[in-house]
């Protein structure tokens, strides 16, 4: 290798392997499963550890930026602002926010694909009990078209919840056409993107869709235990929090208005502060990502 364009080029990609030790011993094919834990997510987790162990107890407001520094980041990876970010436990409790913060009611219908991990569809069919129907999105091998989904919209339907990418396909769903066919109906449209959030570029907005959970342990590489959730402003206005929490208040104790703030009380700082370590590395320059969506189980995205 003389070139000297290729020589920086390899200098960098070394330095980022170096961040990833697993790299020295093992070739890594990520199938989005659970992503690698780089050297400086662990860093960031030993050192709070060692903080509340060692240090201050009550570390409360040292902290508190670093939860604020990640909605930042989440929130510029997803194009969207900060206020619109939230944290849950995992992907399927920031699915839950909408399945038991929409005022349901008995024959009201959502429509969700049948390949669908059961993270998009067991907070939905626990609705059953209240009248309300699954309709089933058919696909052929994990795939489907935005014509499946506009013939199984019915007059009732009020929610359409599909992934962004599937999980055992590969198939990435065309979000943009999905949610205008949705909308025109008055059909809000939910999505859960674990399998692509960090492989893949997204803007929230300009898809329009109305709400997004994704657990932060696959592409993002955080830990297990937190996901990331947008909610749409439109959404939001009708969304009621399941649980009132102290800190879901905008503005002190008087404050009526409650944004959806899960985990937003006691929230599990060594996940955020990975997560925030994540996001600042699918942003550094150089990373090279290829993700290959195929209709066979064999997409993966790698970091050589
Ligand atoms: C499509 C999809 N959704 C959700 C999850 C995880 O759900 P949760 O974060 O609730 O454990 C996975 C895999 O673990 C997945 O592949």
């Amino acid at each position: 290798m003389s070139n000297p364009k290729d020589m920086e080029a390899d200098r960098k990609l070394q330095a980022l392997r170096r961040r990833f030790p697993h790299t020295r011993t093992q070739i890594y094919l990520n199938h989005a499963a659970t992503g690698p834990l780089s050297r400086p997510v662990v860093q960031a987790v030993r050192r709070y550890l060692q903080q509340r162990y060692l240090g201050p107890i009550d570390n409360y407001e040292e902290l508190a930026p670093i939860i604020d520094e990640t909605r930042r980041l989440v929130a510029t990876v997803l194009g969207t602002t900060p206020d619109r970010i939230a944290f849950a436990p995992n992907t399927s409790s920031a699915l839950g926010l909408l399945a038991q913060g929409l005022d349901w009611r008995p024959g009201d219908r959502i429509a969700i694909p049948a390949c669908e991990f059961p993270a998009n569809v067991y907070p939905f069919m626990n609705l059953q009990h209240r009248g309300v129907q699954i309709d089933w999105i058919p696909h052929r091998e994990g795939t489907f078209t935005v014509e499946d989904v506009a013939r199984a919209l019915t007059p009732r339907t009020r929610l359409v919840t599909l992934s962004w990418v599937q999980f055992l396909s590969g198939f990435r769903a065309d979000l943009a056409q999905i949610v205008a066919c949705c909308h025109e109906r008055g059909v809000w449209v939910s999505v859960d993107a674990i399998q692509g959030l960090g492989a893949l570029p997204i803007d929230v907005e300009a898809t329009g869709i109305d709400l997004l959970a994704a657990g932060t342990h696959k592409w993002l590489m955080g830990l297990q235990g937190l996901a990331v959730c947008y909610v749409r402003p439109e959404l939001q206005e009708v969304l009621r929090p399941r649980s009132e929490e102290h800190t879901s208040a905008t503005s002190g104790p008087n404050c009526r208005r409650c944004f959806v703030r899960p985990a937003g009380c006691t929230v599990r700082w060594t996940g955020i502060d990975s997560a925030t370590i994540a996001s600042n590395f699918i942003r550094t320059p150089g990373v090279t990502r290829r993700a290959r969506p195929t209709r066979r189980p064999s997409w993966r995205c790698m970091l050589r």
